[in-house]
């Protein structure tokens, strides 16, 4: 809890008391503010005043605790509000007009009035009541002490920045040198609908998305990316300067469809912060920056916002939307189609039974059961945690794989395998439990990812989870092929010299070059089926040398090189 009487400063409470009189009239006293402070309309009626003036005496509180994740509230600390405005100043001094349009607290917009010695205008909204007060008192507090300082025109407006008529704003501030600032919600509109919030724009569908992407995942949207959509419509043609404070996967959606809106900013910089200092959240974050009323730019500079050490260029390069230009550049040569097909490996969302450890010739399962089963559905599982290594024929945990392909009838299993029908059955209840509708209608105990792809001895494999682009090269076990769970990619090979060529190309200098520069690490599942479907092994293997190759890989031989030339060809 927050009370008032924390935030009205001894100054503005002096200035209360020698008012007195006038703020028996709202009008009267908000010519009197307006004429120190710029401000204006602080009172909207004359009972507002009465109720602030009564919980100024009994000292009321004003900033609940209440749960704000509806509202992304997570104010700017002045520190970095003061640091973002430098930075802008440097790039334009002449800022004359600011708009932040979830202005909080008021942090950005009380470190530009410091900051910009021609300032006109600003214009603040703020959905949030007890944040406008916040702010007004701020900003009167700070110019009853700085009564000789530059006073714009100031409107601090208590409203939705959905609904905010921004095209009239934009019409009447047209021809002043224009800041758009701020630190927009981040959040996304199916986190809100979580939330059972309404706090969401009316017309959602801003992308344009139609049918089916629009009711799945390409339909949700985070609503600063609204937000600064909707600015950078109104404002693409005043000179200044667009910033805000986004996620990086926003910065990448505004650059990406940079393609179809050809908004004119241009000079885009992707500002990468500490978000777990700044906010203490783990969110990918930057201060995305753009000069308005420039050549449309699609490409985008990321650099690191306290250091300025520039990390890469990304955006649109030959219709090709990546993350490192300059890497992209050197490796785009194996940006293909591979004619290895990557699959994911075997899900079955019943972990407590279906995986196993091996403890005193028992197996051990989730619940702390020691189960006896006959070893023969019965594989060694590798998860993403496991492909840290370079190669590996071991495992720390175990599988029951049910089935060998998708849909296969599990009926054989009571007959083959009494003592894994037995246990399956026991624990019949958990696989009923498994919430996808992929299990409806299948036979009992199915499982997912199985295929004749599964039992392939040697695995080429990569984690879908982590972000390194780095492949393990996969064993079988005492003569029995490893699984992998459904978070690992794999290609699969019955011969082992093939699959320690193509361990070696996949993990080969200009392969990682190319899967990092396509790569957004930042996304959720960035390493997933349809990159890794990009590389294109005939030019890796062109671009690869045998000589190279064969001091990596124990015995190789000519003839093996040969062999595997033969089969990509074949392909
Ligand atoms: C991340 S905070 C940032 C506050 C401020 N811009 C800063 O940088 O310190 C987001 C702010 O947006 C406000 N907000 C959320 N939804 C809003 C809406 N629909 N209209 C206006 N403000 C909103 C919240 O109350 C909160 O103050």
């Amino acid at each position: 809890m927050i009370y008032l009487k924390n935030h009205i400063t001894s100054v503005v409470l002096d200035f209360i008391l020698e008012n007195q009189d006038s703020f028996l009239n709202y009008l009267e006293i908000n010519i009197i503010i307006k004429e120190i402070s710029g401000v204006n309309n602080f009172f909207d009626t004359q009972e507002e005043v009465t109720r602030l003036l009564t919980e100024i005496r009994t000292d009321s509180c004003i900033i609940s605790s209440l749960d704000r994740r509806e509202y992304g509230d997570f104010q700017t600390n002045s520190t970095l509000a003061s640091q973002v405005v430098e930075y802008i100043s440097k790039k334009n001094e002449k800022i004359e007009f600011v708009l932040e349009p979830t202005c909080g607290k008021g942090n950005f917009l009380l470190a530009c009035i410091l900051q910009f010695k021609q300032l006109k205008k600003i214009v603040g909204v703020e959905i949030y009541k007890p944040y406008i007060w916040y702010t007004k008192f701020r900003l009167l507090d700070y110019y009853l002490k700085n009564p000789n300082c530059l006073k714009p025109e100031i409107d601090i407006i208590h409203g939705n920045a959905f609904e905010f008529d921004y095209n009239t704003l934009a019409n009447s501030t047209r021809y002043l040198t224009t800041l758009v600032i701020g630190n927009p919600p981040w959040i996304t509109n199916s986190e809100l609908g979580l939330l059972e919030s309404e706090n969401l724009p009316r017309k959602s569908n801003f992308k344009k998305y139609t049918g089916v992407d629009a009711m799945t995942g390409k339909g949700n949207f985070d609503i600063s990316e609204y937000i600064s959509y909707i600015l950078l419509k109104c404002f693409e043609g005043h000179d200044g300067v667009f910033a805000f404070l986004i996620k990086n996967s926003v910065a990448k959606n505004l650059i990406h469809d940079q393609k179809i809106n050809h908004f004119r900013i241009g000079y885009l910089e992707k500002l990468l912060i500490d978000s777990k200092k700044e906010f203490n959240v783990s969110v990918n974050a930057c201060l995305f920056f753009a000069y308005l009323n420039a050549e449309p730019n699609q490409t985008c500079m990321a650099l690191d916002f306290y250091t300025r050490k520039l990390n890469a260029k990304f955006g649109w390069y030959q219709d090709k939307f990546v993350n490192s230009i300059d890497d992209y550049k050197k490796s785009s040569v194996v940006d293909g189609k591979s004619i290895f097909v990557w699959r994911s490996g075997v899900k079955h969302d019943c972990a407590k039974v279906m995986e196993l450890k091996q403890e005193n010739g028992y197996f051990l399962n989730g619940l702390g059961e020691e189960v006896e089963l006959e070893t023969d559905l019965v594989y060694g599982l590798l998860k993403s945690s496991d492909l840290k290594v370079i190669r590996t024929s071991i495992f720390r945990k175990l599988t029951i794989i049910t089935q060998s392909k998708v849909g296969q009838d599990t009926g054989y299993i009571q007959e083959k395998y009494p003592l894994t029908y037995a246990y399956l059955y026991d624990h019949k209840a958990f696989f009923e439990k498994r919430k996808s509708s992929i299990y409806k209608s299948k036979p009992y105990f199915s499982i997912f990812g199985i295929g004749n792809y599964s039992f392939a001895n040697y695995k080429v494999a990569i984690s879908g989870l982590y972000k390194s682009t780095h492949f393990t090269l996969i064993s079988p076990n005492n003569n029995k092929p490893i699984m992998l769970d459904d978070t690992c990619y794999f290609i699969g090979f019955e011969n082992m010299k093939m699959a320690q060529v193509a361990h070696f190309l996949v993990n080969s200098d200009l392969v990682q070059r190319f899967l990092k520069s396509i790569i957004f690490f930042d996304s959720k599942r960035s390493i997933n089926k349809d990159i890794l479907m990009r590389i294109d092994f005939h030019k890796v293997f062109e671009n690869a040398d045998f000589e190279v190759a064969k001091q990596k890989i124990d015995d190789l031989k000519r003839k093996h090189w040969n062999a595997f030339e033969k089969m990509i060809k074949e392909n």
